[in-house]
This record gives structure tokens, C-alpha cells and sequence, in this order.
């Protein structure tokens, strides 16, 4: 059941596979005879310094994967010097998590039907030391998994979404259906619209990612409304099949938000080669979800260490051989798509 969670993705589970085939039918145009004997993979994300532009993406209920949970991503985190997003349905608190120790976070957060639990959350981050607020747009409903549907997932009762847990909010009813399904169905609100971005930006003066956004036209209300940046994200292919991959509707995004604001993207990213094609195509960094809850899983916090450690190595490679010794250095024409063979601006496919 937990497996299954983590992996799956939404019905047909297309775009889930997609969201991986996509960056290969990416190609490089390395460019040679250039001193790379010094490499620079730092980066500044709403401010601040990180260590390489791979972060950590928000995945929920950690502790299904390993007793530790999301004290171990935090702590892997911040040892490689990279960000971690925690989620709202993490099966640790906002606060927990702060008691590992420093570390830049951000915050996750869905929006439930009852707003004073949004307000007091964002409120707890806020005191918690969270930096940012990636408030998740593609999830008024909760996708069909059909693999959740089979296994009548619900989080195992020794478990609570601890951020929750004094709301009365915190366990999940087993049903005939997912129980996270049914969950979403009852408490999160599916009325949310960009006035409610306006009203998040009112109560909370943290900088807001929107996560969820894969066309033009979002990306330019995106603008409009003021946030700090979006997260080019199709939900790890959990939300609406047959959505594009997100490296395929990268740039369209990029190409819209005009430099206003920066973009970033998650979904399928596995190898420092996708991250140099991410940054290719207009991203200021990446996030990455199931890498780190199989990792948690196979070897808690040292797992979460390891697979940061090898995208970094990877990363660098990459950088290497396509001779760029900066993120500065990386540009389109490092790479080529299967539009640019086609002459055509943007193919989804
Ligand atoms: C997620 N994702 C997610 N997103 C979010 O906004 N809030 C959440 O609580 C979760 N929970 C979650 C659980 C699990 C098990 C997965 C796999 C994903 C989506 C996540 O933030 C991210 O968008 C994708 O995971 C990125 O794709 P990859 O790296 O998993 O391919």
C-alpha cells in the first residue's frame, strides 16, 4: 500500500511516464576545449544561497517510509546546504522539523475549506523560521490513483498529519475509496482562485510559490498576482493524466513569465543530466519527490544524503562535459529538442 502510494501516478499513469521519456528525447550540444577545473554549481533561490539548484520537493506522510521521516530529509537537507519543502500532510510538525536544527524550508500548503486552519498554520511556519510559502494549485480534487483506489490507502493509524493533529484534522478515515481521496474531498477547498493568492499574500508577508502551473496563460496570471516565483509542476503525474511532461512545458512558462518572476520545475527529474536540461530550458533550479521518499525508505537519513550526493556529482559532470563551469554558463543552445528539429516553438510532445 505505502509503495504503491509513493510510485504511482493517475489513472493511465501517461504523463507519469512521460514525465521521465521527455528528458530523453532532450540531446546536448556539449561545447569542448574549455578550462572546467573549477566548477561553481551555487545558487540563490528567493534569496538565499544554496548549494546546488536541486532542492527538495514536498511529499506527504514521510514516516510511512521510515520512522524518522521528515527529521531525516530536514537533516540530509540541510547538511548538502539545499532546501527542503515540507508538506502540509507531513507526519511531522512544522515545529519538529525546526527542532533538527537550521536549515532553509519552505512550507507546503493546502488550502482547507476552513480558513482559520490555513491562518493558523502559516502562522506556525512563519514562527518556525519557514521562508516561503509553495502554495499548491493542482489539487482541488484529488487526482484518481487507481493504485490508492485498490489498496483503500489511509495512513496507518500510528501515524497522524501532525501539522494537523490539535485540529482535529489529523487522521484519515478508512473508506471505499482512497482515504486521502475522501479526505481532500471533505476538507480541502475547491472553490480556491487567484483571489485567494490575494488573500494568502494579506495574511502572510513570506515570499508565495505557485505549484502546479504548466501553461502560458497561468504563468502570466501568476505574474500579475504577485507572487515570488512558480514550480512548473504536474504533481509527479498524480493529478490530471495526459498533462504534458513538465520539461515540455517548461518553456512555454519560462518564455511567458518574461524574467519577472523565476521558474522552476519538478516532475521526473532522476539525473544531473535532466538538471542541466531543466536549467537549459529556462528553470532557476529543481525539485525532486520520489528520489527522496525511495531513498528515505532503503536508508532514512543517510539514503536522503546519498541521492543528494549523487544528482550533485552527477550534476557537476554534466556541467563538465558540456564545458560550463557556472549555472551562469548553461544555455539554450547546450541542448536541443525535439521542437528546435522540428522548427516548431514549444511541441508538447
Ligand atoms: C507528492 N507531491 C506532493 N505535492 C504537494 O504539493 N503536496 C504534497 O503533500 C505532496 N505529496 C506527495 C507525495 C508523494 C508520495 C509524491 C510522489 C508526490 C508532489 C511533489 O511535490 C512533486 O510535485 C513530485 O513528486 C515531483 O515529481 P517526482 O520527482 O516525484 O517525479
Amino acid at each position: 500500500m505505502i509503495y504503491d502510494y509513493y510510485a504511482s501516478g493517475a489513472e493511465d499513469e501517461w504523463t507519469l511516464k512521460e514525465n521521465r521519456e521527455a528528458f530523453s528525447r532532450i540531446l546536448f550540444r556539449p561545447r569542448v576545449l574549455i578550462d572546467v577545473s573549477k566548477i561553481d554549481m551555487t545558487t540563490t533561490v528567493l534569496g538565499f544561497k544554496i548549494s546546488m539548484p536541486i532542492m527538495i520537493a514536498p511529499s506527504a506522510m514521510q514516516k510511512m517510509a521510515h520512522p524518522e521521516g521528515e527529521y531525516a530529509t530536514a537533516r540530509a537537507s540541510s547538511a548538502a546546504g539545499t532546501i527542503m519543502t515540507l508538506s502540509s500532510w507531513a507526519t511531522s510538525s512544522v515545529e519538529e522539523v525546526a527542532s533538527t536544527g537550521p536549515g532553509i524550508r519552505f512550507f507546503q500548503l493546502y488550502v482547507y475549506k476552513d480558513r482559520n486552519v490555513v491562518g493558523q498554520l502559516v502562522r506556525r511556519a512563519e514562527r518556525a523560521g519557514f521562508k516561503a510559502i509553495a502554495l499548491t494549485v493542482d489539487t482541488p480534487r484529488l487526482g484518481r490513483r487507481e493504485a490508492d483506489i485498490k489498496n483503500r490507502f489511509v495512513l496507518p493509524p500510528y501515524l497522524t498529519l501532525k501539522n494537523f493533529e490539535g485540529l482535529n484534522l489529523g487522521k484519515m478515515d478508512k473508506s471505499n475509496d482512497s482515504g486521502l481521496a475522501s479526505y481532500v474531498a471533505g476538507q480541502i477547498d475547491r472553490t480556491l482562485s487567484w483571489k485567494d493568492v490575494k488573500w494568502l499574500q494579506s495574511i502572510t508577508s513570506l515570499p508565495i510559490l505557485v505549484k502546479g502551473v504548466i501553461t502560458a496563460e497561468d504563468a502570466r496570471l501568476a505574474v500579475h498576482s504577485g507572487v515570488a516565483g512558480i514550480i512548473v509542476s504536474n504533481h509527479g503525474a498524480r493529478q490530471l493524466d495526459y498533462v504534458p511532461a513538465t520539461i515540455s512545458a517548461l518553456e512555454e512558462v519560462v518564455t511567458a513569465a518574461q524574467g519577472r518572476i523565476p521558474v522552476y520545475l519538478d516532475g521526473g527529474v532522476r539525473r544531473g543530466t535532466d538538471v542541466f536540461k531543466a536549467l537549459a530550458l529556462g528553470a532557476a533550479g529543481v525539485f525532486i519527490g520520489r528520489p527522496v521518499v525511495f531513498a528515505l525508505a532503503a536508508e532514512g537519513e543517510a539514503g536522503v544524503r546519498n541521492v543528494l550526493r549523487m544528482m550533485r556529482d552527477e550534476f557537476e559532470l554534466t556541467l563538465a562535459l558540456s564545458g560550463c563551469t557556472s549555472l551562469a554558463d548553461i544555455t539554450r543552445s547546450h541542448i536541443f529538442t525535439e521542437g528546435d528539429r522540428l522548427g516548431r516553438p514549444f511541441p508538447r510532445l
